[in-house]
């Protein structure tokens, strides 16, 4: 688990062209959602292609302490053979969730209407992170929370033993927090019901049904409504994990910033609510291809095909956030690199994941000689000819910042050391042997 060991610093520096395949891990977010609701169904869910990051591994130990059966059979390939909901047990000890919001939101969610308590910790960044935003609306079900200073782990969930099912209007857009919603209404009589204002990644709604429940998604003046009819039977699915987006964004960005690079990523999810990012590269003069659209288990998948391009800053139009949240990090390594300032705005929640990462790429460009500016709720990065590069950049427990600083080492005039590359492991734990197959020098530093 991240955070809990030794720190790993790691170094890259400038790398010949980047070729070949790149075969990026499963989908974070639906590896943690095919978990969860196979634990809270009747019958066996079989996996393929589940991402084995830390964070999807703790969340299987979690779904095994409320009573799961969990397996694993083979790389990638898991069964789960589900309680049904309101079916969880109380574990018997305390649910470490180790880096991982999602696991943590989400798996709050799926216990708070349920008579049972669990007490949640994490690792020293997810123990900094706000969990109110969940545990307060968990609360108009009846679940009590009892936690640090403003709603911090660790804490401790008691559900609610007789749940009623809400309405709820999203204040802030978040995936984790209408998940935890919905998840907690399947177990709630009559129909809970989330709206947002903002479309977030829509992976836990797509699942519901696959999974056997109802859920009606309704685009309206007020926002996108979801409303999940409670109690249902959940059974036992067959779940094909595509490629995650996240996790391509950083050979993509890699492979369009080292000259006479030229890559192909198989079978990556293109859905909608998750696609920002190569919208923006295409926006920024990308020389990247869409090739052979298809449906996969349910998602919108494609190939990636791409050659390395002088790109040029842009305005990241904001009403995208949502759908690229996670690779501002690597659109900012990469904008330093580009013609121009590349302004990205309406980010405000970059401030609260596994680290404050406006304030992360800005601190880490700035030590690698790049002029930022930064407000609340924005950053700009101004592009340059070549990036001077030479530092050990903080990674503050954050997977995403440590491979963003690795992927612009590819390029700079001088190498750029991380402090700890361990939490790559949480989302892609491949990330090292896939960049240094496709030709990147990437070295472990033995200190
Ligand atoms: C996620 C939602 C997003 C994202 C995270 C995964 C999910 O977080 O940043 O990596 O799987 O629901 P928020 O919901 O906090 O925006």
């Amino acid at each position: 688990m991240s955070g809990h060991g030794p720190a790993m610093p790691m170094t890259s520096q400038k790398s010949g062209p980047l070729r070949g395949v790149a075969e990026v891990p499963g989908d974070k977010s639906i590896s943690h959602r095919a978990l969860i609701l196979g634990a809270l169904s009747v019958g066996e869910t079989q996996i393929t292609g589940l991402l084995e990051g830390q964070d999807v591994l703790d969340t299987a130990r979690a779904m095994r302490a409320f009573g799961a059966t969990v397996t694993q059979h083979g790389p990638g390939s898991w069964s789960v053979t589900g309680v049904g909901v309101g079916g969880f047990a109380e574990p018997d000890g305390v649910i470490d969730c180790g880096n991982s919001g999602t696991g943590v939101r989400l798996i709050m969610g799926a216990m708070a209407t349920t008579d049972i308590a669990a007490t949640f910790t994490g690792d020293a960044s997810l123990n900094k992170r706000p969990m109110g935003r969940v545990t307060d609306t968990l609360a108009l079900f009846g679940a009590r929370a009892f936690g640090r200073r403003g709603g911090r782990l660790p804490l401790t969930l008691i559900g609610a033993a007789e749940p009623v099912p809400v309405e709820y209007r999203l204040p802030m857009p978040s995936a984790q927090v209408k998940s935890a919603v919905l998840l907690a209404g399947l177990n709630a009589p009559g129909q809970t019901v989330v709206i947002e204002t903002e479309p977030t990644r829509d992976h836990t709604e797509r699942m519901l049904r696959g999974f056997g429940a109802e859920v009606t998604v309704e685009d309206t003046n007020e926002g996108r409504v979801i409303t999940l009819t409670g109690q249902p039977e959940l059974r036992g699915q067959r779940v094909a994990v595509p490629r995650d987006p996240s996790s391509a964004a950083f050979p993509v960005c890699a492979a369009l910033m080292v000259p006479g690079s030229e890559i192909f990523v198989p079978g990556v999810s293109q859905n909608p609510t998750r696609n920002g990012i190569f919208l923006t590269l295409q926006d920024m003069g990308a020389d990247l291809v869409l090739e052979n659209p298809r449906e996969e288990g349910g998602e919108p998948v494609a190939d990636l095909r791409l050659r390395a391009s002088r790109l040029k800053g842009i305005e990241v139009p904001p009403a995208r956030a949502a759908s690229m949240i996670d690779e501002y990090p690597i659109l900012a390594a990469l904008a330093a690199t580009a013609d121009g300032v590349t302004v990205m705005r309406g980010v405000k929640e970059l401030r609260v994941k596994e680290s404050d990462r406006i304030d992360a790429m800005a601190r880490g460009l700035e030590a690698c000689g790049v002029r930022v500016e930064e407000t609340e709720d924005s950053l700009s990065v101004h592009g340059m000819e070549s990036v001077p590069g030479g530092a050990t950049v903080q990674t503050y427990l954050d997977h995403r910042i440590a491979m963003s600083f690795l992927c612009l080492g590819l390029v700079s005039e001088a190498p750029i050391t991380v402090d700890d590359a361990t939490p790559i492991a949480t989302s892609f734990p491949v990330f090292e042997a896939l960049m240094r197959g496709l030709g990147a020098q990437i070295t472990r530093d033995n200190r």
